[in-house]
């Protein structure tokens, strides 16, 4: 198992892997997540020992922050919980937080608002390896998950269609990173004045792969037509709680319900990066459906971190 770092410091987005990076890490994740029954005596149980990993968190998290802080541990590593209110407050700028830092960790998690401030933290302090884990724009661990649960499913990836149905939000951005890189096809479908960011779609068109397309859709039936997973995310993000009666008004239409999970392919997944709001973006019925690998999903997050964790910190002092 190769676990040779990959060229960029930091994990701040899918696209800061190039696909070698991303099969490398799907590869580690399968390894570590079969490894896991070993306990102590797993290969990667070491690969952080005398490392130190911060958690900074500036919203609510509760797979995130715990995968993080179970994968540090149990690669015999370190973890350092730091307070929001004194690392991305008023009291000093980011980038002599960065400094700080850097001089006694050797990575930090963050979860904040802008990812400017990631790319600050990112550039402010060169040894210090930065990982998004979760900003406005982009999510890219959970993005990881996704393509490690597809591929348990699935296997070969190539040539299979992935609908996103909701926000072009966070999740959706990386997810179109993730399934392009792969080869998967995938269709975003948005109401207007909510799809993915212009931004996000022009990122696509380099990061695809063996041809894999990314399509708009307006129409939630027509964008779920033939693909063989559906995704969806919440309708209001943390920040957005303002909008939240709104949003529920706009994206009605797009629920994920039984009537629009039959245009799917027959035995289409569903997935969810969680926290769900059932009656909302999902129904019930569909949430604990057979098609349903939500917990999949949330389990992986555990194995692609330690896998990022390997990649970017263990391999970077081997
Ligand atoms: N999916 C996800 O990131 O969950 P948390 O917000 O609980 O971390
Ligand atoms: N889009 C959601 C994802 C939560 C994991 C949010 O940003 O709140």
């Amino acid at each position: 198992m190769s676990t040779a770092a990959p060229a960029r410091k930091d994990f701040l987005s899918v696209l800061d892997f190039d696909p070698s990076d991303l099969e490398r890490c799907l590869e580690i994740a399968a390894q570590v997540k079969a490894d896991r029954t070993l306990g102590r005596q797993a290969p990667t149980s070491a690969a952080l020992a005398g490392r130190h990993i911060a958690m900074l968190f500036e919203k609510a998290s509760l797979r995130t922050r715990s995968t993080f802080e179970i994968a540090v541990v149990e690669l015999g590593g370190n973890v350092v919980s730091l307070q929001p209110e004194a690392a991305l407050g008023k009291r000093e700028p980011v980038a002599d937080v960065a400094r700080n830092l850097e001089r006694w960790v050797d990575g930090i998690v963050i979860r904040t608002f802008s990812q400017r401030v990631l790319e600050e933290f990112a550039r402010a302090a060169p040894r210090m390896r930065v990982i998004n884990a979760l900003s406005d724009d982009q999510h890219p661990c959970q993005a990881l998950a996704d393509v490690m649960t597809l591929r348990e499913q699935w296997g070969p990836l190539r040539g299979r269609t992935v609908a996103y149905v909701g926000d072009g939000n966070n999740v959706a951005v990386s997810l179109v990173h993730a399934t392009l890189m792969l080869g998967v096809n995938i269709h975003v479908v948005s109401p207007d004045g909510y799809q993915l960011p212009d931004w996000a779609v022009q990122q696509a068109a380099a990061a695809s792969r063996h041809g894999a397309r990314l399509r708009l859709f307006s129409d939630a039936a027509d964008g779920v037509a033939g693909a063989d997973a559906v995704y969806t995310d919440t309708w209001t993000s943390m920040g957005q709680e303002a909008e939240a009666e709104r949003r529920r008004q706009v994206f009605a239409p797009y629920q994920v319900n039984d009537a629009l999970m039959s245009h799917a392919k027959p035995g289409a997944l569903f997935m969810h990066c969680l926290p769900a709001h059932r009656g909302e973006e999902v129904t019930a019925d569909v949430f604990e459906s057979a098609a349903s690998v939500v917990f999949d999903q949330a389990e992986n997050r555990l194995h692609v971190q330690k896998a990022l964790l390997v990649m970017l910190v263990a391999a970077a002092h081997a």
